[in-house]
């Protein structure tokens, strides 16, 4: 999917790079891979932040008649999502990096579309956050290639648990959209 715009991964706007510190770590993985490594995390960790923001965004402004049960899923899922920041966050630090997590550096590294801040209604809400919930997942998991090629199947393994767990929130959401019999669509 295009939206991953890896080359964002290296390149963090506002940032210089060169300046950031960085802390000796005994992670047996090769300097210069760690450096990839953290760039691609501190990347992720920007798009998850987003994402669990724009969870709670749609579980604090539903409306319509499933508002109770939306609530709760959108409150689920932005629980989800925050253990996966958490995952990220800490594997850039076990790494030897910042964790790059201010809702200024997010706001100016996410990769993911700004949520549709018009929509109201539960069904609206569904399809916005199932996208942006699939834009995550699927950074994620080009994440886990990446870092084979980068010999880290310790992050990899990171990415993985993240996946794993929004695949299942996908298919929380997008079933709501499916069943043929809503007037819905896909
Ligand atoms: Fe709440």
């Amino acid at each position: 999917m295009p939206s991953l715009k890896s080359n964002r991964v290296l390149q963090h706007p506002g940032e210089a790079k060169s300046d950031e510190r960085r802390f000796e770590s005994k992670v047996n993985v090769p300097e210069n891979n760690r450096r990839t490594l953290i760039d691609l995390l501190n990347a992720r960790l920007s798009d998850t932040i987003d994402m669990q923001t724009q969870a709670k965004f749609a579980h604090w402004n539903v409306k319509g008649e499933d508002f109770y049960q939306l609530h709760l899923l959108f409150d689920s899922i932005a629980e989800h999502v925050e253990n996966a920041v958490d995952l990220i966050a800490e594997r850039v630090t076990a790494l030897g990096g910042r964790a790059n997590g201010t809702a200024r550096q997010v706001a100016a590294n996410s990769s993911i579309e700004e949520y549709d801040l018009n929509v109201m209604h539960g069904m609206d809400h569904v399809r916005a956050l199932l996208k942006s919930l699939a834009s995550v997942a699927n950074a994620s998991r080009e994440g886990i290639k990446q870092c084979a090629t980068l010999g880290d199947d310790a992050t990899a393994d990171v990415f993985t648990e993240i996946v794993r767990a929004a695949d299942k929130d996908i298919y929380f959401l997008q079933s709501h959209l499916q069943g043929g019999n809503t007037t819905y669509g896909h």
